[in-house]
């Protein structure tokens, strides 16, 4: 597997020929958040051997990666990532970065069912726990190609140490998380 970030400092960004007509009528903060995706894509993919490599959008609004490449872009204010591998080493990747404390106590019942809600309630750092949990879940969506936000809640999560497990209509994929000071970040695969 492979991974690429990187914060905003305003720095230069250069997308493809073939990417900037994708988001050329965009407006300035989606064509950057692209940018920013897509210059991670690139250092992701660059040992790999694609690292010159064009990325699409496909159908459903998920990377077209290079053929026998899969793998997930993320991006949130200022910060971007993404992890690629070879086909045949995972069936699926998803990465997620948000902002902790966007999700806040009044928008539980629509992300999290009963189980997930009364952890958060007792919880010593629930604007932390539940940033995660939602990550956790785009995540995971991302990783399973899902469609739709009633299968998005629909995803139940099991939060540990440094590490989680998210279960879907009986399937389970593993994932990790790592918190760097307003930024969650979360990757799972199966
Ligand atoms: C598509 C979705 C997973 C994107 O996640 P996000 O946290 O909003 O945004 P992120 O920056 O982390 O990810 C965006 C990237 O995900 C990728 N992506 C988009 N659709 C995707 C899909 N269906 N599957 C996998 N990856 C996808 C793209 O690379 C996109 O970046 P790009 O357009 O610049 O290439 C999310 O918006 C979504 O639809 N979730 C489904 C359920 C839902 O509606 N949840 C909301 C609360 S109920």
């Amino acid at each position: 597997m492979s991974g690429a970030e990187l914060r905003d400092t305003g720095q230069a960004l250069a997308l493809l020929a073939d990417e900037e007509i994708l988001v050329a009528s965009a407006a300035s903060k989606r064509h950057r958040d692209f940018a920013m995706g897509r210059t991670c894509a690139r250092a992701a993919l660059a040992p790999l051997g694609h690292g010159e490599a064009a990325i699409a959008i496909g159908e459903d609004g998920a990377p077209l990666w290079p053929p026998g490449i899969l793998g997930s872009i993320t991006h949130t204010s200022g910060y971007a990532a993404a992890v690629v591998c070879e086909v045949g080493r995972f069936s699926g990747l998803g990465i997620d970065a948000e902002q902790v404390g966007g999700v806040t106590a009044k928008l539980w019942p629509r992300l999290f069912n009963a189980v997930e809600q009364a952890q958060l309630a007792g919880h010593a750092d629930a604007a932390v726990a539940a940033t995660l949990l939602f990550s956790a879940k785009e995540a995971a969506f991302k990783a399973w190609r899902l469609r739709g936000a009633l299968a998005f809640r629909d995803i139940t999560i099991d939060l540990r140490q440094d590490s989680f497990t998210a279960d879907h209509a009986g399937r389970r994929l593993s994932g990790r998380f790592a918190v760097d000071g307003a930024v969650a970040l979360t990757i799972a695969w199966f």
